[in-house]
């Protein structure tokens, strides 16, 4: 395919930050096509990558583990950008069964970085870049007093997710120090907003509020948490595909620590509001505590804590503002209420990611804590 585009290869791109990164590339980059490759797990979903432009867009079903595939879709798509977000994403799940954890983020990432060493570095080479999308989890976890990360410290990860999150970091790290790969990669905060699977602690809190299930408290629910707005970290890895020095790391934060209990509050306390103010809300969500005048706090509910539980994080992200001119755009309040009401908006979206056993399990992971 030679065209005057620039194509950019995004793994996992039907999943939650994946979808966000793409509309927004697509919106912004007239002159970029993008070749999503996903292999549609429970947390990936064609349908958020309906109605954008289809002559830019190419999807491809396919897994990050199939290096001739890869290989094929980089020469194809004469690839420059590879951007890589495909990974099993949630802890929990992590502590239920690490292997697929270590098949995806582990040998997934040896993968995708074997083809691009294959493609990019044989022969003269060919100007490229690889973006690795890491996370702060890789870090550890922090006490109350202790400073927020920086790209110097430690390594110290906590669950089977976010150990196989640091061997693919350190996978990264190896092709450029060794091979030459030129690499970047960001490790950020937890994000939120539009497409992101009610698996995650505040997509997970909306749709138990407006159906009016119990409200899962992890042990005392002051673990905290720095929120990134997705649309801030999309931007962050844009800025890092402009900006970025091969080889380096970039932390992202949203400069917006809190504890769960202050998340989970000021989710009842808007949908509150929502519902109490709109008789249509009240008729769609009729089991919503608010359509019958009590408030939603009433679902809290605490559960046994999970294993291994990393008490707090909290992003330094002073490279990235200094070195990509990065800063969050959105608030504590402005990112919050535009996600309640994107859910709000969105029912069709949601209900169709949780299928019926999704929800049955979900109802009964609860039960038995
Ligand atoms: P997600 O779970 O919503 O989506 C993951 C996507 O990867 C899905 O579309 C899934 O189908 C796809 N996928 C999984 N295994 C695959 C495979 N073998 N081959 C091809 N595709 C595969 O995840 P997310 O929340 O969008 O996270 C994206 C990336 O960002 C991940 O690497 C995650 O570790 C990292 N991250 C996420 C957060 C967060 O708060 N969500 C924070 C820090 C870092
Ligand atoms: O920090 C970045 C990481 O953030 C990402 O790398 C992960 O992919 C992402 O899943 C997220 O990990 P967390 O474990 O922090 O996110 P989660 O939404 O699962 O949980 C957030 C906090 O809320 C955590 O302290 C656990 C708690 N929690 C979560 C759920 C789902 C509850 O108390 N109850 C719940 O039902």
């Amino acid at each position: 395919m030679s065209d005057s585009r620039e194509h950019i290869m995004v793994t996992g791109g039907a999943g939650f930050i994946g979808v966000n990164f793409v509309r927004r590339v697509l919106a912004t980059r007239p002159t970029v096509s993008v070749v999503v490759l996903d292999a549609l797990t429970y947390a990936g979903n064609g349908t958020s990558l309906e109605q954008l432009p289809a002559d830019r867009l190419h999807f491809v079903h396919g897994d990050i583990r199939d290096q001739r595939l890869v290989d094929r879709l980089l020469r194809e798509h004469e690839i420059r950008t590879l951007v890589h977000f495909a990974a099993e994403s949630h802890v929990d799940r992590s502590i239920d069964g690490p292997d697929a954890f270590v098949a995806t983020n582990i040998d997934g990432t040896h993968s995708l970085l074997k083809a691009a060493r294959e493609y990019w570095l044989s022969g003269s080479g060919t100007p490229h870049r690889f973006h690795h999308v890491s996370t702060d989890e890789v870090y550890g976890s922090l006490g109350s007093e202790d400073p927020p990360f920086t790209e110097r410290n430690q390594y110290q990860p906590n669950s089977p997710y976010s150990a196989s999150k640091a061997g693919s970091d350190h996978l990264v790290r190896a092709y450029h120090h060794t091979f030459g790969l030129e690499v970047t990669t960001t490790n950020c905060s937890n994000n939120y907003g539009p497409y992101q699977f009610p698996e995650k602690l505040i997509p997970l809190m909306i749709v138990n509020i407006l159906e009016g299930k119990p409200l899962p408290i992890y042990g005392d629910g002051m673990q905290v948490r720095d929120w990134l707005h997705v649309e801030d970290h999309c931007r962050a890895i844009e800025a890092c595909l402009d900006r970025g020095v091969a080889g380096e790391l970039y932390n992202i934060g949203g400069a917006n620590e809190r504890p769960n209990l202050e998340i989970v509050g000021k989710l009842c306390e808007m949908i509150d509001e929502r519902v109490g103010a709109s008789s249509d809300l009240a008729s769609r969500f009729p089991d919503c505590p608010a359509s019958k005048g009590s408030s939603s706090q009433s679902l809290v509910t605490y559960v046994t804590d999970r294993p291994g539980h990393d008490r707090r994080y909290a992003i330094d992200f002073s490279k990235a503002a200094a070195d990509l001119e990065y800063q969050p755009q959105e608030t504590f309040d402005s990112g919050f209420s535009g996600t309640v009401d994107w859910y709000l908006e969105n029912e069709p979206w949601w209900r169709g990611v949780m299928d019926g056993s999704y929800r049955q399990w979900l109802d009964s992971n609860y039960a038995s804590r």
